[in-house]
């Protein structure tokens, strides 16, 4: 979070603080939660990075921010999060001396088999979700502790909260099945926000990482943003019902923009919507049980180093 940024009594997702001279990288910025968390935060006078894989789909995105949020100062990277080695050249395209905050938003979920890998050799969604955040993470360090109080914001979701993980079969490789796949990858994503967060604190580091969930974000629940997102009349109608038990993703971006703006949140905590979980305006949730367990947060971070050849918190200086 930006030291610019200044304090609210009580959050309301309309009004947010300011953070002029901030800068903010959202991944997966050019479209769904990962687009509105970009345009919330664009508005907030800061300068917003959308990561995209796609370069087309990144200017149609930057171009509708632009549209409707006046003086927008918004520009894309690319970065294929599948792609480790993409990753590496990252910091330099930023070309920025200090990065407030990133938001490790872009996930992809399979509905169906067969299993898929990344061209690293990863399962699709533990390489793309997980292990890309992981190694972005570390490229990213050295801009996040140049700022006074960098953040690592990672998208977790409620689909996590019955998984759990097998640390013997993290890839998959045994046990493929797509929803149980994309449960665990979710959840090694939560693991590791919270143990970035303990790594942090005991390297006495400024940066701090927060987990969050959007709740459930619906497509047909989603205000329009032409020519990225346009529901039909047909699919509007047929989403409403919905709108019971879960929401659009404009509100699944919430509980990520506060993580980045609000000077309350601190590191190691775990944010989502407030009814359910599920929709609503973003409230501080007690940390999963099972997400509290430490020691499997330190294997699967040993094991995505050595997956990785990485180690976010090699330049900490701790451990
Ligand atoms: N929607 C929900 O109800 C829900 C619930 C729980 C958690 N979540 C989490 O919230 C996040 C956003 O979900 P969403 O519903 O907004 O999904 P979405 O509309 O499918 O958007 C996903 C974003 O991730 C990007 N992406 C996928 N693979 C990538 C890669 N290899 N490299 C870079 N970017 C990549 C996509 O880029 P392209 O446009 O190029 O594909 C897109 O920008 C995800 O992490 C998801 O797991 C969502």
């Amino acid at each position: 979070m930006s030291s610019s940024v200044s304090s609210t009594p009580a959050w309301n997702v309309h009004r947010l603080p300011r953070a002029d001279g901030s800068v903010f990288l959202v991944t997966g910025g050019n479209a769904g939660i990962g687009y509105f968390v970009a345009e919330q935060l664009s508005a907030t006078g800061a300068a917003v990075v959308l990561g995209s894989r796609n370069p087309a789909k990144a200017e149609n995105a930057a171009a509708s921010i632009r549209a409707r949020v006046a003086g927008a100062q918004v520009r894309a990277v690319r970065m294929d999060l599948a792609d480790l080695s993409s990753l590496q050249s990252v910091m330099d395209s930023l070309e920025v001396e200090r990065l407030d905050a990133v938001v490790h938003n872009a996930g992809v979920a399979l509905d169906d088999p067969p299993r898929k890998e990344t061209g690293d050799g990863h399962e699709l969604m533990f390489g793309t979700n997980h292990l890309g955040h992981f190694a972005l993470t570390e490229r990213l360090m050295p801009l996040l502790s140049a700022a006074p109080a960098g953040r690592v914001v990672t998208m977790g979701s409620f689909a996590a909260k019955s998984e759990r993980l097998d640390l013997d079969d993290l890839q998959s490789l045994h046990d493929y099945r797509p929803k149980r796949t994309y449960g665990c990858s979710k959840l090694a994503q939560m693991y590791f926000g919270m143990e970035l967060d303990r790594r942090l604190r005991a390297a006495g580091s400024t940066v701090a990482s927060v987990v969050v969930h959007p709740g459930g974000a619906l497509d047909s629940l989603t205000p329009s943003r032409p020519p990225m997102h346009v529901p039909t009349a047909g699919a509007r109608l047929s989403g409403a019902p919905a709108a019971l038990f879960v929401q659009g993703k404009h509100a699944g971006a919430w509980p990520a923009v506060r993580a980045v703006l609000d000077p309350a949140v601190s590191g190691g905590q775990l944010w989502g919507p407030r009814v359910f979980g599920l929709r609503g305006e973003p409230r501080r949730e007690p940390v999963w049980k099972h997400l509290a367990d430490t020691c499997v947060a330190a294997r699967l971070w040993d094991a995505s180093r050595d997956l990785t050849g990485v180690d976010p918190g090699a330049l900490l200086g701790a451990r």
